[in-house]
């Protein structure tokens, strides 16, 4: 069966390289990629071909409408049987592996006692619990100074907050805390016994002072945490350790592989999409929605409305928006009014996104003068607003399925497009798009995306993203390659990119620019939702 799943997903294309003699070792990189929900794992020759993956899955509790936890032991199990389980298929003598690098879900909270034991579930990124701390956390250290420092307003998404709610609701649990940890580092921590930070990451826990790559003395001092919780920092292509006689054992892993720092999922994606230098640029339609560009030095929003986080590039930083219900949207409204394309899909044996990709291609642009505002989960980017909430505007008895779903994909690519302009607004905008995640699988998408955007848009013919990235920042911490630039220069390939039309750029712009009235003219109707019962 492993063999089938091998030819059927990556065939071979030479004569068996893997095993041929006389041929120059191969040596291979290994990328974890801890997502919310579940971890892949993919094993890559160091060209960049990916050979064996393998997700497992795991729950996302939530115990109170906006909380969002999960078990970091979960997490450990998924990696290490992943793991296990692409060195079993793919057949790679674990000698052949050279180094290990993790990708993982930003800004959770994970709590260590003095043993290194877990002391309660993860409190997540999209976890929004967190309001009254935040607002603690601004007047305490102070809107503008705490945006100078850690380049990010306090956002209930970030880590700061969840530290700060922990000590507040469950003080018995802080005080027995010892280590500090984010998601991906507790799983590198598993796999080498080290305990270890680095800063594409750590730049989103609001602890981090972005420009000086280390942690504010300042900030931590304001809001009294010890910084001996915090693990020290390192840039995401160093070696942060060595898989463990016990994780050697775990994993099939050799005992001694070099386990590279890694870093945020945003951070990975952008080198496993050759994002690492000036110009380049991407946008993400997974659950949600984001738009990434590289820049050289240090850029910050003063409002705060997009993310300024350290890149896995040493020295090197991103601007990024995020905004929460982006390929959430169109699962949304596939889950709620699409059962009959599902169940169609079901019997074509075709992905059900592929027929309402054709249903929204017969609504015409604008989609028969309807508008949809994705804030389904609220809104981070460049909202900053967790009451606002989705609609449907201009809806007449015109109006069929097809037209709604054209304006659910509409909707979600307005919103990019705002984000996009806040960073063109920075000068940090590109003239040239990736699409990245599920929904830039989706041709229709694409050309919405070009045509709004005003820019040609391709995709990478390696798909892996966080995970390929991951594997080339452990290339790098273990000598395979020089440094990132160069090693995505190697492997990362691109296909042929989608042109913009002036012509629908012009329809669409202005059906955005009433888009952008929207928001300003519901927002207190949306808080005033938000306190009825
Ligand atoms: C980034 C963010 C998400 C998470 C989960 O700020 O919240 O991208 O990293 O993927």
């Amino acid at each position: 069966m492993f063999t089938n799943i091998l030819k059927t997903e990556f065939p071979r294309t030479d004569n068996g390289f893997a095993e041929s003699e006389g041929m120059r070792k191969l040596k291979y990189l290994l990328g974890i990629d801890l997502g919310t929900s579940g971890t892949k794992t993919v094993l890559f020759e160091e060209t960049g071909r990916a050979i064996a993956s393998e997700t497992i899955e795991y729950p996302l509790y939530q115990p109170k409408n906006g909380w969002a936890e999960q078990e970091p032991e979960d997490w450990w199990n998924a990696a290490r049987d992943t793991v296990k389980a692409v060195i079993a298929k793919s057949g790679v003598k674990p000698e052949d592996v050279k180094g290990v690098g993790i990708s993982g879900q930003m800004h959770g909270l994970v709590l260590l006692d003095r043993e290194g034991r877990v002391l309660r579930r993860s409190i997540l990124w999209c976890d929004g619990r967190t309001q009254e701390e935040c607002d603690e956390i601004t007047q305490t250290i102070g809107k503008e100074r705490l945006i100078e420092l850690s380049a990010n307003p306090a956002l209930t998404g970030f880590t700061a907050g969840k530290i700060l709610w922990v000590r507040k609701h469950e003080p018995e649990v802080y005080e027995k805390a010892a280590h500090i940890l984010l998601p991906k580092d507790y799983v590198r921590y598993r796999l080498t016994g080290e305990y270890a930070a680095e800063m594409s990451d750590a730049s989103g826990t609001n602890l981090l002072d972005v420009s000086h790559r280390c942690w504010s003395e300042e900030i931590l001092e304001k809001l009294h945490i010890d910084k001996n919780l915090l693990p020290p920092l390192l840039e995401s292509s160093d070696p942060a350790g060595r898989v463990t006689a016990e994780a050697a054992a775990a994993t099939g892993l050799c005992e001694g592989t070099v386990v590279a720092a890694g870093g945020g999922d945003n951070a990975c994606a952008a080198v496993g999409t050759g994002v690492v230098v000036e110009g380049r640029a991407f946008t993400t339609i997974g659950t949600s929605g984001v738009v990434f560009a590289h820049s050289d030095r240090v850029q910050i929003d003063p409002a705060g409305r997009v993310h300024t986080f350290c890149a896995a590039v040493p020295g090197a930083y991103t601007v990024m928006s995020c905004t929460l219900a982006a390929g959430l949207s169109l699962k949304w409204y596939r889950d709620t009014f699409c059962q009959a394309e599902c169940q169609a899909a079901k019997e074509m044996g075709v992905d059900p996104y592929v027929l309402l990709n054709e249903e929204a291609a017969q609504s015409p642009l604008g989609a028969n003068r309807l508008l949809f505002l994705p804030y389904l989960m609220g809104e981070r980017s460049p909202l900053l607003d967790s009451n606002a909430r989705g609609a449907f505007v201009g809806l007449s008895a015109i109006h069929t399925r097809r037209d709604m779903l054209r304006a659910v994909m509409e909707g979600v690519m307005y919103s990019q497009r705002q984000n996009l302009d806040v960073l063109r607004g920075m000068k940090v905008a590109p003239d040239a798009m990736l699409a990245c995640g599920g929904g830039g699988t989706s041709p229709f998408w694409r050309q919405m995306m070009a045509d709004m955007f005003q820019m040609p848009v391709r995709t990478v013919a390696n798909r892996e993203g966080p995970a390929l990235g991951a594997a080339i920042l452990a290339g790098v911490a273990c000598g395979v390659y020089e440094d990132i630039p160069s090693a995505c220069e190697k492997v990362i390939r691109l296909n042929e990119a989608q042109q913009p039309d002036p012509e629908r750029g012009a329809q669409y712009e202005r059906y955005y620019r009433l888009y952008e009235k929207l928001y300003p003219a519901m927002k207190e109707s949306f808080a005033e939702l938000s306190r009825l019962d």
